[in-house]
């Protein structure tokens, strides 16, 4: 029996009978007998999906963490209408023993209503990642903010931390990473500041976020020295050694830069790398198999879906290695990605090889109703392959 009814085949009502009858009858569920498949955990990707009271998830841009047994979802808590694209009421976060039954655990960092706070009402509040600090005993988030009327010319990060998995988070501070570093990959003859020549040219340029034949693509980050590069889709990957990195898109969406994280992963080294110049990427998704560095990235098209992008390197710095779109299915599954966008890749502890492609289905126009894309990766050879599934059984997969 599924745990979560089918919406796309059924009318409102059959909907409302399915989880009236099925959802009780799953929470009296405990978790399944270690290494039993359990029969009521299934995935259904694409799907409303709802917590232990029935109200459906909210929790976009997802990231997630896994703590005392417990994996734990973060993400942008969305609401209806016009502002529902911006951050009303703050990140969400849901726990959940076995990935397919969630725990609303609330609001882990709400928005502020101090107008003058970095994350007032109404400013953007995106992508939100936690990671553990062992050294400091903190749980530390870093998302993607912009100011309030800003659109997303701000292009910064913020970071907020916590003692406990599910919060409160506390906000400490939003920046533009690395003022005054040059990347380590950059050529010496480009580590100097724009010329009066270079910054008129910059002037005429029309950036929108998205590639165009003259983008003046190694101008971007010298004019951003001083000031720290932009940044704006994110996520973050913690090494085996414990090192944590920010992978973010930057130079007006142009590039992807990787930048390694203080020790106390409240702040960024100064040591970073620019990946992809002029490659045009959002929606970065890292994760490590066997010694080697994936990651997904999505092309530059708003909330719109495009075709996935795999790349590979075998030294997180890289270099890294394009190596093509990973979905197989229909051309449209392919060039949209089964509609999606990617947010992050989980590696589930205790099942071999099990890593999830997760992602978001956007609906800026009712933003609530965005849905969650979680697809598992299946392997050929030493690559991953994403391939559409109605419903799928984490407990199961390898049975
Ligand atoms: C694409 C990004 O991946 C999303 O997180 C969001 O910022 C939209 N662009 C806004 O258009």
């Amino acid at each position: 029996m599924p745990i979560y009814p089918k919406p796309s085949s059924g009318s409102e009502s059959v909907r409302r009978l399915l989880l009236a009858v099925a959802l009780p009858a799953v929470l009296r569920l405990g978790p399944a007998a270690h290494g039993a498949p359990d029969p009521a955990c299934a995935i259904y990707p694409g799907a409303e999906w709802r917590d232990d009271r029935g109200a459906v998830i909210n929790a976009h841009g997802g990231g997630f963490l896994r703590s005392g047994g417990r994996y734990y979802w973060y993400g942008q808590h969305m609401v209806e209408g016009e502002a529902g694209n911006t951050a009303q009421v703050g990140i969400h976060v849901y726990s959940s023993e076995d990935l397919c039954r969630w725990r609303d655990d609330g609001i882990a960092m709400p928005v502020s209503l101090d107008p003058r706070s970095e994350i007032t009402k109404g400013c953007l509040i995106e992508r939100p990642k936690v990671i553990f600090n062992r050294r400091k005993g903190k749980f530390v988030m870093w998302f993607h903010l912009e100011g309030k009327g800003s659109g997303y010319s701000s292009a910064m990060v913020g970071i907020a931390v916590a003692d406990e998995p599910a919060g409160p988070f506390r906000f400490v501070r939003s920046f533009r990473p690395n003022a005054g570093r040059w990347p380590r990959n950059a050529p010496e003859t480009m580590r100097t500041p724009l010329s009066q020549a270079e910054l008129a040219r910059l002037s005429g340029c029309k950036m929108n976020g998205g590639p165009s034949a003259d983008f003046p693509i190694d101008l971007v980050f010298r004019r951003d020295f001083a000031g720290g590069q932009m940044s704006r889709d994110m996520t973050l990957f913690v090494d085996d050694d414990g090192a944590a990195y920010l992978f973010t898109v930057a130079e007006e969406n142009a590039t992807l830069q990787i930048s390694r994280l203080t020790d106390d992963f409240l702040g960024v080294t100064g040591d970073y790398a620019r990946v992809f110049p002029n490659g045009f990427n959002e929606a970065p998704a890292v994760f490590k198999r066997k010694g080697r560095y994936f990651m997904f990235t999505s092309g530059t098209t708003g909330w719109a879906p495009n075709a996935c992008r795999l790349s590979v390197a075998s030294s997180l710095w890289g270099p890294w290695r394009q190596v093509g779109n990973p979905c197989s299915g229909t051309d449209a599954q392919k060039a949209s990605t089964f509609d999606s966008q990617s947010t992050y890749v989980l590696e589930v502890i205790g099942q071999p090889d099990l890593f999830i492609f997760m992602a978001d289905r956007w609906r800026p126009e009712n933003p609530p109703d965005g849905r969650y894309v979680w697809l598992p990766l299946r392997w050929r050879g030493d690559l991953p392959l994403i391939e559409w599934k109605d419903s799928w059984a984490p407990s199961n997969l390898h049975g």
